[in-house]
């Protein structure tokens, strides 16, 4: 966006709710709630920052080209996306959970190809090839839980917060693949040119973590 506007790129749910109060903390607020408005750029209370809410696993690309200046995004959504053109200076501390490979008991014991479920494909990917065991990676966009209980794969690979999900479907955690937690992210270009301001940022940021702790 333009040289003048600081742009931060959110997901509506549970990283905008989390982020709020650190935002506050560091002196930003929104003018517009992207719970009643229709608005995908939201104005603050500083004339040249301002918020865009976009779904969570087009964070990264967002700030990657440049779209956005920074973003909040899970390093879930980090670690699938690959992290190009993309500095993460700050862990926020927030959307805290698990990514870990689960489905029946036992589910991950039989020899042979695997198939696992998941959104994450290429997570999925790397944790089995580092395990030097081959699976076949079935793509999906969510309600991830049901497949192993239909049939379509014998696991999947999802977050768990609670655990109450996979209770609620027969299934238990199997492999724990990372701690997740939402983090800062930067544009490259950005950090650079923008210097001045996106550190400004990152310190009142790190202090409202700091001091949330
Ligand atoms: P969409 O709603 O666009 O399909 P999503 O389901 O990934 O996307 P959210 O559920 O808001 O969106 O998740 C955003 C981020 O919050 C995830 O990338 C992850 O880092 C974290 N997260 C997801 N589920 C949980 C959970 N149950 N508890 C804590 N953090 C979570
Ligand atoms: C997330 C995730 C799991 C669930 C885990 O879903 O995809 O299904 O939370 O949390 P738990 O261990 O506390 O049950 P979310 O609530 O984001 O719903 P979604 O399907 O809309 O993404
Ligand atoms: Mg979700």
């Amino acid at each position: 966006m333009s040289n003048d506007t600081l742009t931060i790129a959110l997901s509506k749910g549970r990283i905008y709710k989390d982020t709020l109060p650190l935002l506050a903390a560091a002196g930003i607020t929104p003018v517009d709630d992207p719970d009643t408005s229709r608005k995908l750029i939201l104005d603050t209370n500083h004339p040249d920052v301002k918020l865009v809410v976009i779904r969570a696993a087009d964070v990264p690309t967002y700030v990657q080209y440049g779209a956005a200046d920074l973003g909040v995004s899970g390093k879930d959504v980090l670690m699938e996306h690959g992290g190009e053109g993309i500095y993460e200076p700050l862990d926020l501390g927030i959307a805290r959970c698990r990514l870990m490979v689960a489905g029946r008991p036992g589910a991950t014991d039989r020899a042979g190809r695997l198939r696992v479920a998941t959104k994450f494909v290429n997570t999925t990917r790397r944790h089995y090839a580092a395990q030097g065991r081959q699976v076949e990676v079935i793509k999906l966009y969510g309600s991830m839980e049901l497949a192993p209980i239909v049939g379509l794969s014998d696991c999947i690979v999802d977050l768990v917060d609670t655990g109450n999900t996979l209770r609620a479907n027969g299934l238990v955690p199997l492999e724990h693949i990372a701690d997740i937690s939402a983090r800062l992210v930067v544009n490259k270009a950005s950090m650079k040119m923008k210097s001045a301001r996106v550190k400004d940022l990152i310190r009142r940021l790190t202090d409202a973590v700091v001091t949330a702790i």
